[in-house]
């Protein structure tokens, strides 16, 4: 019955409607005749006032065809002042835990749903490897398995048990594809990919969430071997929808149409692009207005047929027709929006993930603080993002301009600061000292914005050498009486996200000059970067009592850190992605591709600072007796090992156990190691326990030469371990046979 219903209105429809339904318009321009003339199909950033009234306008149109509404809920409801915001992706992904990040796609979903929105523009499946992309804290990070764990995750938690579900909402897998492998880090830059590299590493994520029912995928910016993505053939007709033969809807990144004309120049105009655009699959045009005239000029031209459309359009039409549209257009809900917006499931769930987002990376045995021991003591908590809410929130959290109609800033008494954590959290008998220092991240306009591109403001840049003698002078005074510092560093939103790759990864303002003045205190000094992404950190932070790491942690993040370093809650994420030791390092990823010569530098180690998989907890867990069930197997069976894990501290672990395979003769040259399993095991002081991991060896696969993916038979390590670090891992030899 639903095709017959596609089928039927398709039938109904004239090509001005059909062109119509692709186009999805920015609700915060003028759209209005858009929608009674134009027919659009969808609308995003609209405001809920916005979004009720245009999908009334949709009732005086001639088929009545309601508005698909889309949104940028990618860590919370982003969109939605008060709505829970939980730590960003590469914050999620240090928790290794799918179910968890699950959690966080439903109540998402339930909140989003509510206010009258259908479909998030989330997961982002992108590999993080130039760490200088401003957008790397919106992925999971640099390792493509588990990005496929957590991105498949993500899309079952948003699109519950299906559409008629009214707490459903529409996923998207992003972006389509490749386009975080940029040329120095530089957002939406040509990507530097063969098809080998593509099928390597950066299209597995993507098939494993087609697989998984991911309704939308949405494509990137770039072009890949000069063909942008949005006319690329091969890659979204070819690969995806034959190859994978995924059925689901297509859509555009912003204009990605029209820059094939304005900004990539392949394109003469809007009728080429549009017929390019669609001959390509795509399904759904954003924020593209030209792109209704263009496709009647191709079809008047003979670059395209009205039958054409056709395809694209009756995707439009199924999500709306599952989604139940036409008979309830889900407008926003107050009597709903009371109870699930930011409600106390939602925030303890947000607490919960924060507190897993938390990687300890250093500690010479300073953490936890020894609140415990009778006796009072003074902690100074220093820095200049001690009480900074907004970049704790991160990227797409209404407070850097992206939505417009928003007021700038989520209600502050919602959010809990280092600041806050700390001041709730120690007994009142410790000391708590706070010097501010937020002026130290002093940023100023860049007189050369009138260059950027698209006539977009320019972000403010950090003038660098920009020290503060007063504020650190003040902050060194805290320091000095008290008998622990925390120093609260890490980057700003506004050097954060789309359009703001950064060409340093160094600590901005007066930070280095910060912990360099503190550390030479000699009080022991506790570094918390709290930072969208991997960071360069200085001396004085490489040898700091204890260093850890939290990417933009969301509302309860505050509360989260000062758990941690109180000891209230042990620390357990575990790094979804490598830190490099110097900004020249880039790539720094830990499975890099077996080079000569040792691939190295001459004036720098080529080890990064952190490794993929690292992270440290309170207490010391052991690994013993790493055995398989069996070492030889072919590649239609699954390898199976038992280790043994024993705690042999004195306080609980969640232990992370990683396994890696590495392939020990490949017909192309091959990543060293590879994550292939990983599991989670809770462990009390003292306990041992055996845990069992899988790997069906047809994953233990490579693409060879021709761009085939296949197991090569011959011999092969697993590796055990709590980083993907060697030092740190058990091996095993096993051999697969044809
Ligand atoms: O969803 C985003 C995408 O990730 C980047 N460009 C804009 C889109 C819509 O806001």
């Amino acid at each position: 019955p639903l095709d017959a219903r596609v089928a039927d209105l398709l039938a109904r429809m004239s090509v001005e409607e059909k062109v119509g339904q692709m186009m999805q318009l920015d609700a915060r321009d003028d759209i209005d005749d858009h929608v009674l003339h134009t027919h659009v199909g969808s609308i995003l950033h609209a405001s809920p006032e916005r979004l009720a009234q245009a999908q009334e306008l949709t009732a005086r149109t001639r088929l009545r065809i309601p508005l698909i509404v889309g949104e940028d809920c990618i860590h919370g409801h982003s969109f939605w002042l008060g709505a829970t915001i939980f730590p960003t992706q590469l914050g999620m992904a240090a928790s290794w835990d799918p179910a968890l990040v699950e959690r966080v796609a439903r109540a998402t979903a339930v909140e989003v749903a509510s206010t009258g929105i259908h479909w998030t523009f989330s997961p982002v499946l992108c590999i993080a490897r130039d760490l200088r992309w401003g957008r790397t804290g919106e992925t999971f990070g640099e390792d493509p398995f588990l990005i496929g764990e957590l991105a498949s995750a993500m899309v079952r938690g948003y699109q519950g048990r299906g559409l008629v579900d009214p707490t459903a909402i529409l996923a998207t897998a992003k972006h389509f594809a490749g386009y975080s492998e940029t040329q120095g880090g530089r957002d939406a830059s040509e990507a530097d990919l063969s098809e080998r590299k593509l099928r390597s590493w950066f299209l597995p994520p993507f098939e494993r969430v087609a697989r998984e029912g991911c309704r939308t995928f949405m494509l990137g910016y770039q072009s890949i071997d000069g063909v942008p993505i949005t006319m690329n053939d091969w890659l979204l007709n070819d690969v995806l929808r034959g190859e994978w033969g995924y059925t689901g809807t297509l859509v555009t990144d912003w204009d990605n149409v029209g820059r094939m004309v304005w900004e990539q120049q392949v394109q003469p105009d809007y009728a080429h692009a549009a017929a390019a655009a669609v001959r390509a699959g795509n399904d759904m045009v954003m924020t593209t207005p030209g792109f209704f005239a263009g496709t009647l000029e191709a079809i008047d031209l003979g670059l395209l047929k009205e039958s054409d459309l056709d395809a694209a359009v009756s995707r439009i039409l199924t999500l709306k027709f599952e989604l139940g549209l036409f008979e309830n257009p889900r407008l926003p809900d107050r009597a709903i929006q009371e109870v699930v917006i930011a409600s106390v499931e939602h925030s303890d769930l947000n607490l919960e993930v924060a507190r897993r987002s938390v990687v300890l990376l250093q500690n010479n045995g300073v953490l936890p603080l020894p609140i415990d021991v009778p006796v009072a003591r003074s902690v100074a908590i220093v820095g200049p993002l001690i009480d900074d809410a907004q970049t704790q929130l991160g990227d797409w959290a209404g407070s850097s301009g992206q939505a417009g109609w928003l007021p700038d800033g989520h209600p502050r008494h919602l959010i809990t600061t280092v600041l806050d954590g700390m001041s709730e959290l120690l007994p009142p008998a410790w000391q708590l000292r706070d010097a501010l220092g937020a002026e130290i991240l002093r940023l100023v306009p860049d007189p050369a914005g009138a260059n950027f591109p698209d006539g977009q403001p320019r972000p403010p840049l950090v003038i660098p050498s920009d020290t503060d003698d007063r504020l650190i002078a003040e902050a060194v005074e805290a320091a000095h009486g008290a008998d622990y510092v925390v120093a609260v560093v890490g980057d700003r939103i506004e050097l954060v996200g789309e359009g703001r790759s950064t060409a340093t990864l160094e600590l901005i303002g007066g930070q280095i000059a910060l912990l360099d003045a503190l550390a030479a205190t000699g009080t022991p000094l506790i570094v918390v970067l709290l930072a969208s992404k991997p960071l360069v950190l200085p001396e004085s932070a490489m040898n700091a009592a204890a260093v850890l790491w939290v990417a933009s942690p969301g509302m309860q993040g505050g509360r989260a850190i000062a758990e941690i370093l109180l000891g209230l809650v042990e620390p357990s994420g575990r790094l979804p992605i490598s830190f490099a030791r110097h900004v020249g390092q880039q790539p720094t990823y830990y499975n890099q591709i077996r080079g000569q010569h040792g691939d190295r530098y001459a004036d720098l180690t080529q080890s990064p600072a952190f490794q993929f998989g690292d992270g440290l907890s309170y207490t010391h867990v052991e690994y013993s007796e790493l055995r398989l069930h069996q070492a030889e197997l072919t590649s239609t069976q699954t390898l199976t090992a038992e280790i043994t894990l024993h705690n042999t501290g004195s306080r609980p672990a969640l232990e992370t156990v990683q396994a890696y395979v590495s392939d020990l003769v490949t017909s192309v040259s091959w990543a060293d190691r590879e994550l292939k399993s990983f599991t989670q095991v809770p462990l009390d002081p003292g306990e041992k326990a055996t845990v069992t991991l899988s790997v069906p060896v047809a994953e233990c696969s490579i693409v060879d030469a021709r761009g085939r993916r296949l197991v090569e038979a011959g011999e092969f390590l697993l590796h055990v371990g709590p980083s993907s670090r060697a030092a740190t891992l058990s091996s095993v030899p096993f051999r697969v046979i044809d």
